[in-house]
């Protein structure tokens, strides 16, 4: 049964709404102010809160702005004496469901508490469903909709309690790290270290060093003894990022480090045990590397026992749209920003464009238009010129590699004829002169191309 709290200075009001309101099934509490409904909302939990607005001690509009400021959801209408419609306006702007003008036949305020308790299951719904697609949507800090990504999100929770090595392919910027992470994170291995190093940002002489340590006078610059990162990722995951960069030489020592987990620090004379699941990453075709005697195919078979290829942004576009939501709320808390989200103009912009930079490109295009941005809404305008410019049709089809001259001609005349057309406002005997076609070529040729005037 719907709770409701009715507050108001008059007696005879206050009797006459407890006893209709009881009688249609609500359970009802009285306050003859704003105070003392304050305390009563605590104890009681409304639902709704019918109160009027003039009240000695505290109004109904300091109790409904006491009200927001504590976070209580209560639905609240307020009734406000004939002539005050200012008062009940207000209040609605304050965050007052509706208003009821007093006098008011009893009928008028159940049907005004209806129509509240209707948009009321609605918002909860809402909101229950919100939550049930979001968390749907996301997997430790990934966050996708698309059937390619659920895939992957399965395969993760199947495998990650196994130390089987997985190797993570896919462009630059698509996720790998965070599949990396999510391996661990849904591991029992959780609580142990998480280590990525990226093999192509060290330098070949120094690498060995960093993943395997060495002894103090090991070489000249070795003044105490250094533990390696397989060392630090003992009880946990070490994560080799770009691993098709990895030298010839270090392959083969990687390879005898996983297949016998012992290592040796450089210059030590015996073997240190370790227990580490091994995680790669590449944006190169490992394949392939393996054919033109860049990379070890020992190495390549020991690595790739379990393969996760995460697809280009542009193969899931279903996910671009979570991805652009879920940027701006986290910008927001992180920026100090208040953006409320993005013109549907600048999202289709957005979900159409190729994204060669993937979800990474994405995430600093949302953060720049929101740095850059005027108004509280991200629009067309505040997105590069680069993403207008992939729009831009004879653009697409000179980069699409197409030799055609006549394919070619077409797009460019398209473009042509459709601005002459927005230049003369359609009208077509000025759009042939700035054309120079005749009158009869630019009707065939609109009817040819489907342009609609
Ligand atoms: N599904 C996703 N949900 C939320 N954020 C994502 C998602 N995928 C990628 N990101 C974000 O995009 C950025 C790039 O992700 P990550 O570093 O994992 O990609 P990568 O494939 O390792 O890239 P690179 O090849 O350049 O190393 C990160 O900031 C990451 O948080
Ligand atoms: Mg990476």
């Amino acid at each position: 049964m719907p709770r409701i709290l009715v507050v108001d200075d008059e007696e005879n009001l206050r009797l006459l709404l407890r006893t209709f309101l009881k009688r249609h099934g609500y359970v009802v509490e009285v306050a003859d102010n704003g105070e003392s409904a304050l305390k009563l909302v605590e104890s009681f939990g409304p639902d709704f809160i019918l109160t009027d607005v003039r009240m000695p001690r505290m109004g109904g509009l300091d109790l409904l702005s006491t009200l927001k400021a504590k976070g209580n959801e209560a639905t609240v209408i307020v009734m406000s004496a004939y002539g005050n419609v200012d008062l009940a306006i207000e209040a609605i702007k304050a965050g007052a469901y509706d208003y009821v003008q007093k006098p008011f036949k009893n009928d008028e305020v159940l049907l005004t508490l209806r129509k509240a308790e209707e948009r009321e299951s609605l918002r909860r719904e809402n909101r229950a469903l919100r939550q049930e697609m979001l968390r749907e949507s996301v997997f430790e800090e990934m966050l996708a909709k698309s059937s390619a990504m659920a895939d992957i999100f399965k395969t993760i929770a199947k495998v990650a309690d196994y130390k089987t090595t997985a190797l993570i392919t896919g462009e630059s910027g698509v996720g790998k790290e965070l599949v990396a992470r999510a391996l661990h994170q849904r591991s029992n291995r959780r609580d142990g270290p998480f280590v990525a190093v990226n093999c192509g940002a060290i330098p070949e002489t120094l690498l060995e060093a960093e993943l395997f340590g060495h002894k103090q006078g090991a070489f000249t610059d070795a003044t105490h003894d250094r533990v390696g990162l397989f060392e630090q990722a003992d009880g946990g995951t070490l994560f080799l990022d770009e691993i098709g960069e990895l030298p010839l030489a270090l392959q083969v020592k990687l390879l005898r480090a996983v297949q016998d987990e012992r290592i040796r620090r450089i210059g030590d004379s015996k073997d240190i045990q370790i227990d580490v699941r091994i995680t790669a990453a590449t944006h190169r075709d490992l394949g392939a590397e393996v054919q033109a005697g860049r990379f070890r195919d020992d190495l390549y078979y020991r690595i790739n026992v379990l393969h996760i290829h995460v697809p280009p942004l542009r193969e899931r576009r279903e996910d671009i749209t979570l991805l652009i939501d879920h940027f701006i709320a986290r910008n927001n808390v992180r920026l100090g920003t208040a953006i409320r989200g993005i013109g549907t103009g600048a999202r289709r912009l957005l979900v159409e464009y190729q994204w060669p930079g993937n979800v990474r490109e994405l995430e600093n295009t949302i953060e720049r238009a929101m740095v850059l941005t005027e108004g509280d809404t991200l629009g067309e305008s505040d997105l590069p010129e680069r993403i207008h410019q992939a729009r831009d049709p004879i653009r697409l089809q000179l980069a699409s590699g197409e030799l055609s001259v006549k394919k070619t001609t077409r797009v460019i005349e398209e473009v042509l004829i459709r601005r002459a057309l927005q230049e003369t406002r359609g009208n077509r005997t000025k759009a042939a002169a700035l054309l120079e076609l005749s009158h009869r070529a630019l009707l065939y040729k609109i009817k040819d191309y489907g342009i609609e005037l």
